[in-house]
């Protein structure tokens, strides 16, 4: 993975910020944006959509991972997460990120765009399942 421009990170909030306007969210009112980088250069952007079926939601950090492989984009070099206050993404959505990138770079930010972590994947979901553990 190529180190990230500061200037890229700031892109990638700014766009996950953007598109928070966009999450469905009835009943949380909790409004998740996300972009995620690949390999290649191109972003894509994600929400959270909730249903009345309550585990039937999808989170941003999946909506945007699922858009790009469905476009065929499976490396990944960075995600942003922007919540109202910064939230950490939930375990699953670590274990969809480590599925394809475990050494990406995951930047959560606040609804100003402030960065409030920034760390690699692996330092956030240690010990991961992978392909390799089913061997
Ligand atoms: N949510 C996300 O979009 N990403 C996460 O990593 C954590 C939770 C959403 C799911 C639900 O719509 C709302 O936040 C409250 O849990």
């Amino acid at each position: 993975m190529a180190k990230l421009e500061q200037e890229e990170k700031i892109d990638l909030v700014k766009i996950a910020c953007d598109v928070r306007k966009w999450a469905y969210v009835p009943y949380s009112k909790y409004q998740v944006g996300a972009a995620v980088l690949t390999e290649s250069g191109r972003i894509y952007d994600g929400v959270n959509i909730e249903n009345a079926a309550f585990p039937v939601t999808v989170c941003a950090e999946r909506t945007a991972i699922f858009k790009a492989v469905s476009n065929g984009e499976i490396n990944f070099q960075a995600i942003a997460v922007v919540t109202k206050d910064g939230g950490m993404p939930c375990g699953s959505c670590r274990q969809v990120m480590a599925e394809f990138s475990p050494e990406m770079l995951v930047i959560v930010a606040d609804e100003n765009g402030k960065i409030k972590e920034e760390q690699k994947l692996s330092d956030l979901l240690p010990g991961m399942f992978t392909a390799k553990s089913l061997d």
